[in-house]
């Protein structure tokens, strides 16, 4: 029974992989919008992509935040652990996000579940210019920095646009900017259109989306029919070893366009 779920999916990934030009893609059943459970299959997916991805030895792990992430902090376990070791450091700093949901949050749950190490930056978003530079020069921000830069895995989902920019509180003249350029997805803090093109970024400390080119392991999971506009969007402007994580719900409506 389970073979005859899964060898239809093995067909929509085939047709994702090509339309995606070669970017690799795992599919499992059902719709995260319907049910949290197939988050968690998502979950166990990232476990098994990086169990397959990360070499032996030492790893940096750079991880972004949202409800996607926090629940695919759970699916991790500590088999991850065997021969490595695994630090998990937030991506980027705080986009004004609810505190368990944020990048310090699910590093911290994702350290836990895998018997690894993790790192907080604690750097809000919203501070001025003047203090914002000596915040940078604080050595214990710094070292945190300097982790992400030397990262060698990412773990990011990604989001619709308007929901995603009302979460973070954005000014409503900011929504307007991002509805009126026709923003469909945000991921990593870029809001981007269905062309994907970036209209828009938040947040200025942490790994760019430029840095992800230079990462050898990228992951990305999101699922659910509502955000299959947003990641066909996504994966134009993805880095090309981007493994894509996502569920049928997505799929079926990132194929028929
Ligand atoms: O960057 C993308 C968003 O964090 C996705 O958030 O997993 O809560 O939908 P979500």
């Amino acid at each position: 029974a389970f073979m005859n779920q899964m060898l239809p999916l093995r067909a929509t990934e085939q047709k994702l992989n090509a339309l995606f030009q070669g970017k690799r893609c795992l599919v499992v059943p059902g719709d995260s919008d319907l049910s949290e459970n197939v988050v968690s299959l998502m979950g166990q997916a990232v476990n098994d992509i990086l169990q397959a991805l990360l070499p032996l030895g030492e790893n940096i792990i750079a991880v972004m935040g949202g409800t996607t992430m926090a629940t695919v902090a759970h699916s991790l376990d500590d088999s991850l652990s065997e021969q490595r070791d695994l630090m998990f450091v937030p991506a980027r700093g705080g986009i004004g996000e609810r505190v368990d949901v944020q990048a310090n949050n699910v590093c911290a749950q994702m350290a836990e579940q895998t018997a690894g190490q993790h790192r907080a930056l604690y750097v809000p978003e919203h501070v001025s210019e003047k203090t914002y530079e000596p915040l940078l020069r604080e050595p214990a921000v710094q070292e945190v920095i300097a982790m992400i830069k030397r990262s060698n895995a990412v773990i990011h989902s990604v989001g619709e646009a308007i929901p995603m920019a009302e979460r973070r509180s954005m000014p409503q003249s900011e929504i307007d900017f991002l509805k009126s350029n026709g923003a469909v997805g945000e991921a990593f803090g870029y809001f981007f259109n269905k062309e994907g093109q970036i209209i828009k970024k938040l947040s200025r400390i942490g790994l760019q989306l430029k840095d992800l080119v230079s990462v050898k392991c990228v992951v990305a999971v999101a699922g659910g029919a509502s955000k299959g506009h947003a990641l066909a969007a996504y994966m134009k402007l993805a880095p090309s070893q981007t493994f894509l994580i996502t569920d049928e719900g997505a799929a079926n409506v990132i194929l028929k366009g």
